[in-house]
């Protein structure tokens, strides 16, 4: 397990995020010329109704439950990572924030209408558990949206590779805790591609599974409804 490889263990990404916490939300707004923000709130938009109890699951800094919570939701945001946590707290007190283990979350089975996830899943140390674990604790008929970075097919895909492989991690090398922009895109290779995650969210008990892509298909929106 090596940043190289893009599967580290889960101490080591809970350490990584604490370490990058300071430089996250500047990364972000570079790295997707600021479209991040619009591509959070179509995922609260696309699963989240006024008045829903909603999960957003490796809330990190907090920007997607943000926007659950602006679309009308309760939210609350979970994540491993003190540090994170902290500067996600700093934004909102109108959020719930819980440390915890996405992998094994402190709720009931059934406990909320609605889930998000931002560019957490690809984080998981497990995926098939972390998909069956947000469905444990999702209402039947309660919706999930997953927005995660995936590969680009056609046109994009040269200039991808030289802005995700070769510049992202150049950039990283400058900053604290650079090492996470070497593991970024690998953990994206590694990631299974849209068409896979849609299986696997099947699998987990997820139906009606679709995907959207923004930006020419760098990054994917899922969305699927409980059994
Ligand atoms: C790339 S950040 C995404 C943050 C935020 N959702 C966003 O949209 O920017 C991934 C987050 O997942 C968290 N994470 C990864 N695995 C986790 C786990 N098993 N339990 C809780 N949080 C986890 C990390 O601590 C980190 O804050």
């Amino acid at each position: 397990m090596t940043v190289e490889t893009g599967r580290l263990a889960p101490d080591a990404v809970r350490t990584m995020f604490d370490r990058i916490a300071p430089v996250y939300d500047a990364m972000n707004r570079t790295m997707t010329a600021g479209l991040d923000r619009r591509w959070r709130a179509e995922t609260a938009r696309a699963v989240v109704s006024p008045g829903d109890r909603v999960l957003d699951a490796c809330c990190g800094t907090g920007d997607l439950a943000i926007a659950a919570q602006r679309a009308g939701g309760r939210v609350t945001g979970v994540d491993f990572s003190q540090r994170m946590l902290e500067r996600a707290r700093a934004k909102s007190d109108a959020v719930e924030w819980i440390e915890g283990d996405v992998l094994a979350m402190p709720f009931a089975e059934a406990s909320f209408d609605a889930a998000t996830v931002g560019f957490g899943a690809r984080n998981l140390d497990d995926l098939e558990g972390g998909l069956r674990e947000l469905r444990r604790v999702l209402k039947p008929g309660a919706r999930v949206g997953i927005l995660e970075i995936t590969r680009p097919h056609g046109v994009l895909r040269p200039f991808y590779k030289l802005w995700f492989d070769g510049l992202v991690p150049l950039a990283g090398k400058l900053l604290p805790g650079g090492c996470a922009y070497t593991y970024l895109p690998a953990s994206v290779r590694r990631f299974p591609e849209a068409k896979e995650l849609s299986e696997l969210m099947q699998a987990a008990g997820f139906e009606q599974v679709r995907y959207r892509l923004f930006a020419g298909g760098i990054v994917a929106l899922h969305t699927g409804t409980a059994r």
